[in-house]
């Protein structure tokens, strides 16, 4: 049976990890999570950019040579993300010898479908794009900008024009290749303005921090050929095992559409490989109206708010309240405020008022009891649970699915309300009702565990139960160890 793949952009080994990278990220390890607790067989690709002007420059600029720099940087993504509670099944690197070696291959075979072309190009080139402006882009931005440098040079190109009808025939098939409709409308865009051939190489003397054509040692390898070939490279392309998982599906942001889109696929068709089999396209993480950079600036640490809002808090954040396709405002008098609001609030605030309960009222063991259930609660989780089901299919549901949270945790704060089950007389109704109430919540710490690894395992540890869907419907030990669950910071209306 193929193996479920799903891969990240790899990030530019130029400077450190920032939310968008985080973002990226997320998405991918919310489905792998959801994939392993399904046992959903499934693979979880991300890694670094290494090669290429921009990162050649970034290692000179602080005193490095390209390779200890990129090691540094590579450790530091590898810990922002373990912090982060991101689990991936392979983090690959572009200097990484058996993907440099893959490149080469992929060059050859291209090479061999008579694809490729020795040529010349003169033009502006964008060092932080790592790509020749088109004519119309050249006259639209100030070229004398630093960022931009002529260039004119002996270089292999990329017979791309052969593939605008086979492509347009392709996108026209499958719509629903690419989500969401606006970013397939934007690659039929893009193909409707015609595909022209582009530059493949530069020459040695040039760049030297990248991977040599493998016929002509003189030039290296483009870095957006060297990078998408990583998709490839890390389920061990060229040996045929890489189609236990191919053709994968690709989460990216839409900054990177074109170079996905409409190369990716062309490059592929002249290797002779499937096509990917979905591409989901997320929005930018902005602040005051511009997309969160380093190159702009407006990039920040977000050590302080792990500290504040907890990695939980923010990996919630970063999914509730945005579709994946759309952006968003990263400022965080809007973080604090979904944290304190409805997972401090609603979600902790009430779990501790339950075992406050249960610890007053029966000194933290719950005697036998009739079943109670609240139906119309009952009917919310089974929503929740199916969507949570959907989720290996469809990443695209991540947001919904957060939803779907809240509206279970919401529900469960009005139902506790109207019980006013701290007044309630009668102990039998009183267990049977707490009962009730901690089973949702035993059943919404295992479905959230995608989402907030963290809440999930403390809250299940009050079950003494591990993460595990066998554990969805077991029946509830009685006895409580009246633990009391640290998770957010409290919310406080005058700070
Ligand atoms: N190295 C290339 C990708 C090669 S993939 C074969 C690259 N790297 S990047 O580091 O610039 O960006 C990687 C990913 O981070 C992209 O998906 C990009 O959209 C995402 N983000 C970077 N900044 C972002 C925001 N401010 N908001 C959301 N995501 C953005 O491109």
């Amino acid at each position: 049976m193929k193996i479920k793949f799903l891969s990240t952009p790899i990030y530019y080994a130029n400077d450190k990890p920032h939310v968008g990278h985080l973002y990226s990220t997320l998405l991918v390890d919310i489905w792998k999570k959801a994939c392993a607790l399904q046992n959903v067989k499934s693979f979880f690709l991300t890694g670094l950019d290494e090669h290429g002007q921009k990162v050649a420059q970034s290692a000179q600029s602080r005193g490095y040579s390209p390779k200890e720099y990129v090691d540094r940087l590579s450790e530091e993504f590898v810990n922002f993300f373990h912090h982060c509670d991101i689990k991936y099944d392979y983090w690959i690197r572009t200097t990484d010898e058996a993907h440099e070696k893959a490149v080469q291959h992929f060059w050859g075979q291209l090479e061999k479908n008579g694809y490729i072309y020795k040529g010349a190009y003169a033009g502006w080139y964008s060092i932080s794009d790592e790509s020749y402006l088109s004519e119309a882009e050249a006259k639209e931005v100030d070229t004398s900008n630093p960022k931009y440098v002529w260039q004119e040079e002996e270089c292999y190109y990329f017979k791309l024009s052969a593939f605008e009808e086979r492509l347009k025939k392709f996108y026209q098939d499958n719509p629903d290749r690419i989500y969401p409709v606006e970013r397939y409308n934007e690659t039929v865009g893009f193909l409707k303005q015609g595909l022209k051939d582009f530059v493949i190489s530069r020459p040695k003397e040039r760049l030297y921090w990248g991977i040599e054509v493998p016929s002509d040692p003189e030039h290296v390898i483009y870095v957006w050929i060297d990078a998408l070939v990583n998709y490839l490279s890390a389920i061990g392309y060229p040996d045929e095992q890489y189609k236990n998982y191919w053709p994968g599906m690709h989460v990216l942001g839409k900054d990177i559409l074109k170079f996905h889109a409409i190369y990716w696929p062309a490059l592929l068709m002249a290797a002779n490989i499937e096509l990917p089999a979905k591409m989901y396209i997320h929005g930018w993480w902005l602040r005051d109206d511009a997309k969160i950079s380093k190159s702009s600036g407006n990039a920040f640490s977000l050590d302080e708010l792990f500290q504040k809002y907890k990695v939980d808090g923010l990996r919630y954040f970063l999914v509730r309240g945005v579709e994946m396709g759309s952006d968003g405002n990263f400022r965080e008098d809007l973080v604090k405020s979904v944290v304190e609001s409805e997972l401090s609030n609603k979600f902790g605030n009430l779990f501790l008022r339950i075992l406050g309960i249960l610890d007053l009222s029966f000194m933290n063991v719950l005697p036998a009891s009739e079943k109670y259930e609240e139906e119309s609660i009952v009917k919310k989780m089974e929503e929740f649970y199916e969507m949570f089901t959907k989720l290996p299919e469809d990443p695209a549901l991540i947001c919904a699915y957060a939803k779907k949270f809240i509206d279970c945790v919401v529900a469960l704060n009005s139902f506790f309300d109207e019980k006013q089950i701290w007044n309630m007389q009668d102990k039998n109704e009183k267990a049977s009702v707490l009962y009730f109430l901690l089973d949702m919540f035993r059943k919404i710490a295992i479905l959230i565990y995608p989402i907030m690894p963290d809440v999930s395992r403390k809250v299940l540890d009050c079950f003494e139960f591990n993460v595990s869907l066998a554990n969805y419907d077991k029946p509830i030990a009685r006895e409580f160890g009246g633990n009391k669950p640290v998770f957010f910071p409290k919310y406080n209306p005058n700070a």
